[in-house]
């Protein structure tokens, strides 16, 4: 079954390491993450946008593959299923779903209407026992529809969401969604530090985990970073190998066409991605 993302968090904070939320959107995608983790004995969240949940035909359909997928493959490291960025309605909804694990994202409201919200949500997710996460500062450009300015979070601002009980906080400290742009001046540790200090044992989540260079990272995850999130990073490796194979007329030669064998290249990138992330984190052998 599906576990809340606390516990998980909690013990990655304590022993300074971190946990991968790794995005799905398909059953491909959703196979290689579950694989992967279990063979690295690593726990896992899934992370699903709105905008995924939508293309997978709803988070009832989500919930029920990822539930039937983590009995089917016998997974027995602790998995949770986590909606990324969620919108008040979306949390909701999800949380009806089944899912284990919310993400309220709150951080385009001003602090007082996001305070609220937050509040709101943590108790409502809190009574089935499901985690959540919340949002000060913004993460720079765009997933799935969900567009940010990448504002750097006040630390006040996070003690004061901190404070409502949410499970796992993400901050604004520069990191931005998809690809990061040539000229970026890195992660601002400066304000990482000072969260951390307001915001004491709670685990801190990294969002755009794609393209941060590695002593970044590590040096993030000795501030606090308990959690770091990857998407579009997958989706490139996805895209190389499919490519690839597809250049290559491997989908020519006799039953290439197959779409079992067309989308086996890139389900195996993905599962290196996660690998390679998984490595970086230091979450292998935790579960
Ligand atoms: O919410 C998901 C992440 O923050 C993913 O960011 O696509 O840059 O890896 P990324
Ligand atoms: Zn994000």
């Amino acid at each position: 079954g599906l576990v809340s993302a606390k516990e998980m968090l909690d013990k990655a904070k304590a022993g300074h390491y971190a946990v991968g939320q790794f995005n799905i959107n398909n059953l491909e995608w959703t196979k290689s993450i579950l694989l992967t983790a279990e063979e690295l004995k690593a726990p896992v969240i899934l992370g699903v946008s709105e905008g995924a949940a939508k293309y997978m035909t709803g988070f009832t359909t989500v919930s029920a593959m990822v539930k039937a997928m983590v009995d089917a493959l016998n997974i027995t490291v602790p998995v949770a299923l986590h909606l990324d960025h969620g919108s008040y309605e979306g949390a909701k909804a999800a949380l009806d779903a089944g899912f284990s694990s919310i993400m309220f994202d709150g951080s385009h409201y001003g602090i007082e209407e996001n305070i609220e919200k937050t509040k709101e949500i943590v108790a409502l997710c809190h009574e089935k026992g499901v985690s959540v996460e919340a949002e000060v500062g913004s993460i720079g450009g765009e997933e799935d529809g969900v567009v940010g300015k990448g504002e750097v979070a006040d630390p006040q601002e996070c003690k004061m969401i901190a404070d409502l009980g949410v499970d796992f906080l993400a901050a604004g400290i520069g990191n931005i969604h998809g690809k990061y742009p040539e000229n970026w001046e890195g992660l601002d540790f400066e304000a990482l530090d000072a969260i951390q200090k307001e915001t004491g044992t709670l685990p801190l989540v990294l969002h755009g985990g794609t393209g941060i260079p590695a002593d970044m990272i590590k040096k993030a995850i000795t501030l606090g970073v308990s959690k770091i999130n990857v998407n579009t990073e997958c989706q490139l490796y996805f895209q190389e190998a499919t490519r690839k194979y597809i250049e290559a007329g491997k989908d020519l030669e006799g039953k290439g066409f197959d779409p079992r064998k067309l989308l086996a290249p890139g389900a195996e990138a993905i599962k290196t991605c996660v690998k390679e992330k998984m490595e970086l984190f230091g979450c292998i052998g935790k579960a």
